[in-house]
């Protein structure tokens, strides 16, 4: 969920009030009492939640229909997608709300408490070794027993951005040997910063911008494809992490690459939700093919909603704190942050890609001071000098 008992205090000190739906920490284990321990409003449903409120922070976007329910000129914090979410974000427009979402994010130092993307992906990984853990039907760490000595699991890591580096340290936690691999160079230093060695495939590398990879040509995965053949088939886990932004996730381990695997191997493919970097895997689904587990993993964040939303909430108070001043709304569009996140200002696409998939003129200039008022300036819903920020239920469980 979007806001914790922890930080719905914090938020009080900052002059924010929280509203809460009854029950919407349930799943993640927070309760009513904890809520109104910690200073927040517990209402009896959504639409008393929403009732009044200045700022909806949530996991997910809303759909069109809550959309529309949703009070004029409000401002909404979400995980939005917002490209591939255009009939949600035509409906936000439509009641004049500013919408921000986190996964526009700029990747910069100062973002960095903000960045949910890195948090979620945090869960993420550490889930994605678990999850081999428990799928493999051996031990991870090397035994010397009495009965005789059982060696380490080999491990194989592919990404080793911020989902892989945690499922390796959490693979090394467990004792198991990893290897990893990148098509950035500087996840050379990161992986062997964590006690793994750094698979060298003596191909070009493949930075973007922002830190993150480019799209690769089918030339080049076909290549990494055939280099990483034997080293997949020598691992007793593959827990794939592979992502390119806005794009489908890239194919890193084929049919045949399963099928030189040993009986028993398992993989854990976290990109099933973006096409997959494995061709056999079925998002939320366990497929087994010539012995070896494929697993889709969905939404790891889910398995773990107490410390998921302990630290998206914690994101979410930081963004908020750059929003509010003195309990106030006061959005500094020029900061390269409240700038970089919006998709929604006022009711105007600002975010030029959405604005393009939408068919709208896209942005160059900001909008006009008409269009400008709204939740930022303390429209009519912003009742008094404080800023009420609702959660609703429907983001428990990630
Ligand atoms: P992501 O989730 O978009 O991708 C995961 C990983 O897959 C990346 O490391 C990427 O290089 C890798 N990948 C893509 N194609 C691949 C292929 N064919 N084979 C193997 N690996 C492939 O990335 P994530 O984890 O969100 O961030 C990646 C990088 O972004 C970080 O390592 C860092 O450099 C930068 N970053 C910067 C932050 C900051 O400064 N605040 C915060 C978070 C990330």
């Amino acid at each position: 969920m979007a806001i914790v008992p922890e930080v719905a205090s914090r938020l009080a000190k900052i002059g924010v009030d929280v509203v809460v739906e009854s029950g919407a920490g349930a799943d993640a284990r927070f309760t009513d009492e904890a809520f109104r321990q910690a200073g927040a409003t517990v209402v009896p449903d959504a639409a008393s939640a929403l009732s009044g409120a200045s700022v909806v922070a949530r996991v997910n976007p809303p759909t069109p229909e809550e959309a529309a329910d949703l009070p004029q000129g409000v401002s909404v914090i979400s995980f939005l997608q917002p490209v591939a979410s255009a009939d949600t974000v035509k409906a936000l427009a439509a009641r004049g709300a500013t919408v921000y979402s986190l996964d526009l994010l700029p990747r910069i130092s100062r973002a960095q408490s903000m960045d949910a993307l890195s948090s979620q992906a945090t869960v993420s990984g550490y889930r994605a070794g678990l999850s081999a853990a428990e799928h493999l039907a051996k031990f991870f760490p090397m035994f010397m027993t009495a009965a005789g000595t059982v060696p380490p699991a080999k491990v194989l890591v592919m990404g080793a951005g911020v989902a892989g580096l945690q499922a390796i340290a959490t693979a090394r936690r467990l004792g198991a040997v990893v290897r990893a691999y990148d098509v950035r160079a500087a996840a050379k230093e990161e992986v062997q910063s964590l006690g793994a060695k750094f698979v060298e495939l003596g191909l070009e590398t493949q930075e973007g911008t922002g830190g993150y990879a480019k799209e690769q040509s089918a030339e080049y995965l076909a290549r990494q494809q055939e280099l990483l053949a034997a080293e997949v088939a020598a691992a007793d886990v593959v827990i794939t992490t592979a992502q390119i932004p806005g794009r489908k996730a890239p194919l890193l381990v084929t049919a045949a690459m399963v099928e030189g695997m040993s009986e028993g191997s398992v993989i854990i493919d976290m990109a099933a939700d973006s096409g997959g970097n494995c061709e056999l895997s079925v998002p939320g689904a366990d497929v087994v093919v010539n012995g070896v587990t494929v697993v889709g993993l969905t939404n790891p964040p889910s398995l773990m909603p107490t410390h998921a939303s302990f630290l998206y909430a914690r994101n979410i108070a930081n963004l908020l704190a750059l929003l509010v001043n003195d309990g106030e709304l006061a959005p500094d569009f020029d900061d390269e942050i409240v700038a970089g996140t919006c998709v929604v200002r006022a009711g105007t696409v600002v975010h030029a890609p959405t604005a393009e998939a939408l068919g709208l003129s896209i942005p160059t200039a900001p909008p006009p001071p008409a269009a400008r008022s709204g939740p930022e300036t303390a429209g009519p819903e912003t009742d008094g000098p404080e800023t009420d920020v609702s959660t609703e239920s429907k983001e428990a469980g990630s």
